[in-house]
């Protein structure tokens, strides 16, 4: 018995299939992650059924117990249903699938073969044999096999053809050879440069699926180093082609930003999974290109790139269609922040600047951290050693404060309410004056953060603004 089939499930199906007379065959990732013997994080399977795919979805749905709800996709000719950890997508063999200009199908009825030649890769395109007759039998009309021994990534079909019935798989492709490490054969890689620009008829929610997978792989340079000389760099993320390139003046080059940030991304990637973070990676200096100036003497600089970097995210995520809720605003944060812990590494650190930055970083501070790091990529060692160093200092002087002043996600001691109750005023503009004001006396370590303290200052800051205590024998 084939060792793919170990799954109690695959005995169940395969009664179902011999009992109802139709050939069905287990395909696609499953089988692909089986013999590269990698966990499967997901519990996708995919079985293809010579006949109706939706029919045995139902009926197989039924064998899995009472009241489980099949999803029918019916122009695709794909129903699929949860059991437990599993999620069982059946589809008809089919043959031509896809019209072109679009990913509408045109479905047809096919053989096996077919299937496996309108798939994308010729390792995703092994099939299994469910039927009692042949359990377990590998059927491998692509040499996929070899392809999974040699570590290549190629179509079954000219790859014009491949790419033409869906160009997401030339992101697909790039994507598989970043997280299984392996090589994009040459026709294919070639195919995938000519037909770059059909990527633009694809929708973005697909392809930042496929963006994002790679972003979480181990070494995503690799990953954008192929999305850059595929073509499609530039087509789906033009900030980050952007960065590339290196001018000189009077003897001075700076460094080439994109191969500095894809660099920054591999760094953090070997400290996190927070796809988040590791965006804000890839993201730190996307204004670099916007902000770069030539300064005789000093050289090249890049003045306020931070801030502008982080102007720049919303436009970004909304053609991306990534979230624009807190976790596009966590980016825009670490961006905005991913100097300061440089800076107060290189001056004498006080304790208003670390109270200030654990102020406006809250709980982002220690993935700021992992980014400040990260962005190290000093080939001097001894330099490197520095950095790291005094990042060393910044890290114990937060933890001394934090402990000290509670500063992360500041609550201040006095709020709105209370300033408008002591005065007997309606909330406005004296009431944020008088707030900031004590936010400020607090990070500067003029006042304790306290109450009592706060409450005087507050006191004091109302009658200088012409205000007036309820109680009078304030
Ligand atoms: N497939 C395809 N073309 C696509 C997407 C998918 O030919 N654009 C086929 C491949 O045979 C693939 C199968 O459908 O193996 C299932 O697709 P999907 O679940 O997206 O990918 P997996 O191969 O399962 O891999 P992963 O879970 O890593 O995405």
């Amino acid at each position: 018995m084939n060792i793919c089939l170990n799954d109690k499930i695959f005995g169940t199906l395969r009664d179902l299939v011999d009992s109802e007379n139709v050939q069905a065959y287990v395909i696609g990732g499953w089988v692909r992650d089986c013999l590269l013997k990698r966990d499967h994080a997901e519990k996708d399977i995919d079985i293809v059924v010579i006949g109706s795919g939706i029919d045995i979805a139902r009926k197989a749905s039924r064998k899995f117990g009472p009241g489980i709800k099949v999803s029918v996709f019916k122009s695709f000719g794909t129903a699929m249903f949860r059991s437990g950890e599993y999620e069982i997508e059946f589809v008809g063999a089919r043959k031509e699938s896809y019209s072109r200009g679009s990913r509408k199908p045109v479905v047809e009825n096919g053989t096996l073969e077919d299937d496996q030649k309108r798939r994308d890769f010729t390792i995703n395109a092994l099939a299994i044999s469910l039927n009692k007759a042949s359990y377990g039998e590998l059927l491998d009309p692509f040499g996929g096999i070899s392809d999974i021994e040699n570590k290549i990534i190629r179509t079954p079909l000219d790859p014009d053809k491949t790419f033409s019935d869906d160009p997401l798989r030339m992101m697909r492709a790039i994507r598989f050879a970043n997280q299984l490490h392996f090589a994009i054969e040459e026709t294919t890689f070639a195919s995938i440069k000519k037909n770059a620009e059909r990527i633009k008829i694809v929708s973005p929610e697909r392809v930042v699926t496929e963006l994002n997978k790679i972003i979480l792989c181990s070494q995503p340079s690799r990953g954008f180093n192929l999305l850059d000389k595929s073509g499609l760099l530039k087509l789906i993320l033009p900030a980050i082609d952007n960065l590339k390139g290196v001018e000189t003046k009077e003897g001075k080059a700076h460094k080439d930003n994109f191969h500095h940030s894809i660099k920054v991304l591999d760094n953090i990637s070997k400290k996190t999974d927070n796809l988040w973070l590791r965006w804000a990676a890839l993201l730190h200096d996307i204004a670099k290109p916007v902000t770069k100036k030539y300064v005789p003497v000093t050289g090249w600089s890049f003045h306020g790139h931070e801030y502008v970097g982080s102007k720049m995210i919303p436009d970004i995520f909304r053609k991306l269609k990534l979230p624009l809720n807190e976790k596009m605003k966590y980016v825009q944060k670490l961006v905005d922040l991913h100097l300061r812990p440089i800076v107060l590494s290189q001056d004498e650190v006080t304790d208003s600047a670390i109270r200030r930055l654990l102020y406006e970083a809250g709980d982002a501070i220690d993935d700021l951290m992992i980014l400040c790091e990260a962005d190290i990529t000093s080939k001097n060692e001894a330099k490197k050693t520095k950095h790291l160093e005094n990042f060393k200092i910044v890290r114990n002087k937060l933890k001394e404060i934090e402990e000290k002043d509670a500063m992360r996600n500041f609550q201040p001691p006095v709020d709105g309410s209370e300033i408008i109750d002591a005065f007997g005023i309606k909330p406005g503009r004296e009431v944020g004056i008088i707030k900031n004001t004590i936010r400020e006396a607090i990070i500067e370590g003029l006042i304790p953060n306290e109450h009592e303290a706060a409450r005087k200052l507050m006191f004091e800051k109302g009658r200088e603004l012409g205000l007036k205590p309820v109680d009078q024998s304030i």
